[in-house]
């Protein structure tokens, strides 16, 4: 089948928000999509990898006139694509040249909490580096970096602190689909941003608590971007990237997109659609097919009615390859029958938001779990349908499964691993979740300004050697 809807509510779209801000055409030229470069490493031997990632300040031309003042990692807006190899050792110098504290979260990586992590609790300040080592070990996936200092995450973000991170394992290297970084797979960061005086961003005067937004689309930090198509089959990896915008995506002529991953790594079996809404933090790659286009065509993407990245159509040779109809073996297992089922409930909009009727403690530990054990987690939405929003529910500390939505099937693009799930107002999602180290995890709603606003918790997953192992868990006060 080719699905040609949105699977989710259409009732509880944003654009129903009452501080809803539509994408508009910025009135400026088009301009190549900008590739982040991919990040050297400092050094390398056969299992140890050496990086440095540097929060900095910059400026950036990204309208005509002037320079936006942004911040990014070892760039001055978002940053230089990080590229982990599943099996090896990372051993990662994080530096901070920015005013302020930030921290550096790991977005989907399987990494222990809460320091390596890089949640709440894992300041790094300025000028004063701190190194931080793991052990990559998961399947192939766009996971992604951003910056996560409680609770001005999102004051981090729409500066440009954030920036992709894929990991790479032997299994999706060998399938036959496109593997050419900036060519032929290519990285489409979405987010959208407000030009004020002199082409500044503004967080303070564009603030809502349901979700900073505005109306230019930003796309790998281009306005109005084309990317030079040369090859007949792309492969496009979306991260949501914005603070509260979902983005409804079609492609002209309703070209069919066939997804391919999503959040974790690689799906079960590729899903063919028209239409595809992605929700803040998730990520989707899918593979696009030109063969019915010629030099010389046009191929546009479009939130809603606006488009937002155009394709150029260039010369391209034949690619008959077809893609497996099994690309990834994602079984999980299931929780033993009597096993504990966790509860989080979000509620509210705006200032009331909460998660399980309380707002996020820095020092409290809400939930626990047992290292190496599966266990099902029931996520409901109480907004009401009408003028409630859809709450992009996230957990740090690796992926879960969709197991139910309102005890019916998960999405047919649901069934890969997860860490990001979109939950519908009045409904129940229920996952199942194995955490693979232990730590100190938050657990929220990624519309950032909601998880700034307290509808976030934290668990500890625990070891047998020692259940009530202290961490040393960060005050908000001392921000
Ligand atoms: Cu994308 Cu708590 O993080
Ligand atoms: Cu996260
Ligand atoms: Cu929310």
């Amino acid at each position: 089948p080719i699905y040609d809807d949105y699977f989710f509510n259409k009732s509880a779209y944003d654009y129903h928000d009452g501080g809803y801000i539509p994408l508009e055409v910025y009135d400026a030229p088009a301009q190549p999509l900008n590739i982040p470069s991919i990040l050297k490493p400092d050094k390398e031997t056969d299992t140890d990898v050496w990086l440095t990632v540097h929060a900095q300040p910059g400026e950036t031309q990204i309208v005509p006139g002037a320079k936006t003042k942004t911040w990014g990692y070892n760039q001055s807006l978002l940053g230089q694509t990080i590229v982990f190899q599943s099996g090896k050792t990372y051993h990662v110098t994080l530096k901070n040249s920015l005013p302020e504290l930030t921290t550096f979260h790991w977005h989907g990586l399987d990494v222990p909490g809460p320091f390596i992590d890089g949640g709440c609790h894992a300041p790094v300040y300025p000028g004063e580096p701190k190194e931080i080592t793991f052990k990559v070990n998961q399947p192939a996936a766009t996971t992604w970096l951003h910056a996560h200092p409680c609770p001005l995450t999102g004051w981090d973000v729409w500066h440009g602190l954030a920036a992709m991170a894929y990991v790479k394992d032997e299994h999706e290297e060998s399938l036959p689909i496109p593997h050419n970084y900036g060519i032929d797979d290519i990285p489409v960061i979405l987010q959208d941003r407000r030009f004020h005086e002199n082409n500044q961003w503004d967080y303070d005067a564009d603030y809502d608590p349901d979700g900073v937004a505005g109306p230019t689309a930003l796309i790998n930090g281009t306005v109005n971007p084309e990317f030079d198509v040369t090859t007949q089959k792309l492969r496009v990896r979306f991260l949501d990237g914005a603070n509260r915008r979902e983005w409804r995506l079609h492609l002209s002529d309703d070209l069919v997109m066939t997804q391919v991953a999503s959040d974790g790594g690689l799906l079960p079996k590729p899903v063919k659609m028209t239409k595809f809404m992605i929700t803040c933090a998730e990520r989707a790659e899918f593979i696009l097919d030109f063969k019915d286009y010629k030099a010389g065509d046009k191929v546009t993407l479009y939130s809603d009615d606006t488009p937002i990245l155009t394709f150029n159509i260039k010369e391209f040779a034949a690619d008959n390859t077809e893609l497996p109809a099994t690309l990834a073996d994602t079984s999980y297992p299931d929780p033993e029958p009597d096993a504990h089922i966790h509860q989080v409930v979000m509620s509210g909009t705006d200032e009331e938001v909460m998660l399980n009727g309380r707002k996020f403690g820095m020092m409290r530990i809400d939930d626990r779990q047992e290292l190496g054990k599966s266990e099902y987690w029931d996520i409901t939405n109480t907004n009401d349908c009408c003028g409630g929003m859809l709450h992009p529910y996230h957990m740090h500390g690796g992926s879960f499964q969709i197991v139910s939505r309102d005890g019916k099937a998960p999405y047919p693009n649901e069934l890969g691993y997860k860490d990001t799930v979109s939950v519908n107002p009045g409904e129940t999602v229920r996952v199942k979740m194995r955490f693979n180290y232990e730590g100190v995890f938050m657990y929220h709603c990624h519309i950032i300004e909601h998880e700034d606003g307290g509808m976030m918790a934290q668990m500890q997953v625990w070891t047998k050697e020692e259940p009530e192992k202290k961490y040393d868990l960060m005050a908000m006060d001392t921000l």
